[in-house]
C-alpha cells in the first residue's frame, strides 16, 4: 500500500532526440547512456484518499508536472486493476527540468514505488518500459551502470538495458540550473517538424549506437569519449537547423568545450556532452575526473558521478520522501 523508490539521473554518451510514436514513446533510435551515484528523486506512493495528489520538493504540484504525474498513475492502476487514489510525495536533489535529466530521475521512481504500491510485481525489463511512458530516457534509469535504451518498433521491444563499459566518471558542470526555455518534448516535435536534417538523424544515430556498442565491449575508452562528444555535437548541430532554430548551448557551454579539448591536448583524456540545457557533463577516466572538475570549475558548480545503481526500493520501506 506505500513504497519508496530511489533512483539517479542518467545522461546519455548517444542521445535520445525524436519520437515515432508520442503516445507510447517509442524512439525514433536507440541510445546509451550511464546512470549517476550521485543527485537522486526519492518517491514514496501511499494508496487512499479521495484523489490523486502530487508534491514535490515539499510544495503542492499543479499543472503539466502534477497531471504528468496523474496520467501515469491512471497507466500503473490500469495494469494493476485498481480504482484506489494515490499521494505521491517526491523529493528531488536536482534543479527540475534544467537539462540534469531531473525527468529521468522522477519517472524511473514514480515507475518502481508506484508499481510496488500497486502491488504490480514487474520484471526489470517491464519496470523499464513502464519508466518510458512516463518520459523516455526515465527508461534508462532504472538499470545500473551502463544502459543500451533499444529502439524497437512496439511497447513491447522499446526498453532499456544493462552493458558493459570501462569504468568512468563524470563531471557535471553546471552553466545555468534555471529551468530551459524549450522542453525536450517540444523540441524534438520541433526537430521532425522542421529540421530538413531529420531524416539522417535516425539512421547515423543507429550507426553511432553501433559503434559506441562495440567501443563499449571492447573496454576502448578512447573510441567511448570520441563517440560521445561527436554525437553530442549532432545533436546539437541538428537542433539549430529548426525553424526557428533552437539553441540550446550557450556561450560558456563551448568555453568549456574547449577548455574540455585543452585537456587533451596536455594530455588529460576528456571527453564532452550536452543535453537540452547549456549544462556541459565531461567523461574521464576515474583517475583524472579531479583535474577535468578543477578545469571545469571557472564555468560553474562541478560535481563529480561514478557509474550508480538503477532504481530501487529504500532499503527499510518505511522512510517516506520529503
Ligand atoms: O526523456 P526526455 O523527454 O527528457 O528527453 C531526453 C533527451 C536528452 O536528454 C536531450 C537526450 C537523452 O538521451 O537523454
Amino acid at each position: 500500500m506505500r513504497a519508496t523508490a530511489i533512483a539517479h539521473p542518467n545522461i546519455a554518451l548517444i542521445k535520445y532526440w525524436g519520437k515515432r510514436d508520442e503516445d507510447l514513446i517509442l524512439p525514433v533510435a536507440g541510445s546509451l547512456s550511464m546512470t549517476l551515484d550521485t543527485v537522486a528523486t526519492r518517491t514514496t506512493v501511499t494508496l487512499g484518499g479521495e484523489r490523486d495528489t502530487f508534491t514535490l520538493n515539499g510544495e503542492a504540484a499543479q499543472g503539466g508536472s502534477a497531471s504528468k504525474v496523474f496520467r501515469f498513475l491512471d497507466r500503473v492502476r490500469s495494469l494493476a486493476g485498481s480504482h484506489t487514489p494515490a499521494a505521491v510525495v517526491s523529493h528531488n536533489d536536482a534543479p527540475t527540468a534544467a537539462g540534469l535529466a531531473s525527468s529521468a530521475s522522477g519517472f524511473a521512481a514514480l515507475a518502481l514505488a508506484a508499481s510496488t504500491a500497486y502491488g504490480l510485481e514487474l520484471t526489470p525489463r517491464e519496470l523499464s518500459r513502464l519508466a518510458r511512458r512516463g518520459s523516455g530516457s526515465a527508461c534508462r534509469s532504472t538499470v545500473d551502470r551502463f544502459a543500451v535504451w533499444h529502439a524497437g518498433t512496439d511497447d513491447e521491444t522499446s526498453y532499456a538495458e544493462q552493458i558493459d563499459a570501462p569504468d568512468m566518471r563524470m563531471i557535471v558542470c553546471e552553466i545555468n540550473a534555471g529551468p530551459k526555455a524549450v522542453s525536450s518534448r517540444d523540441g524534438m516535435l520541433l526537430t521532425r517538424d522542421t529540421s530538413p536534417f531529420y531524416t539522417e538523424w535516425a539512421p547515423s544515430t543507429e550507426r553511432a549506437l553501433e559503434r559506441m556498442i562495440a567501443a563499449c565491449q571492447a573496454g576502448d575508452f578512447t573510441r567511448i569519449g570520441e563517440l560521445t562528444e561527436l554525437h553530442a555535437m549532432r545533436m546539437h548541430a541538428l537542433t539549430m537547423t529548426t525553424e526557428p532554430p533552437l539553441r540550446y548551448l550557450a556561450p560558456a557551454s563551448f568555453a568549456a568545450f574547449d577548455a574540455i579539448a585543452k585537456l587533451r591536448a596536455d594530455g588529460v583524456e576528456a571527453y564532452g556532452t550536452a543535453d537540452a540545457g547549456p549544462n556541459v557533463v565531461a567523461i574521464s577516466r576515474p583517475a583524472d575526473a579531479e583535474r577535468v572538475a578543477a578545469a571545469l570549475s571557472e564555468f560553474g558548480k562541478t560535481h563529480i558521478a561514478a557509474p550508480g545503481r538503477g532504481a530501487y526500493l529504500a532499503a527499510d520501506g518505511s522512510g517516506e520522501a520529503a
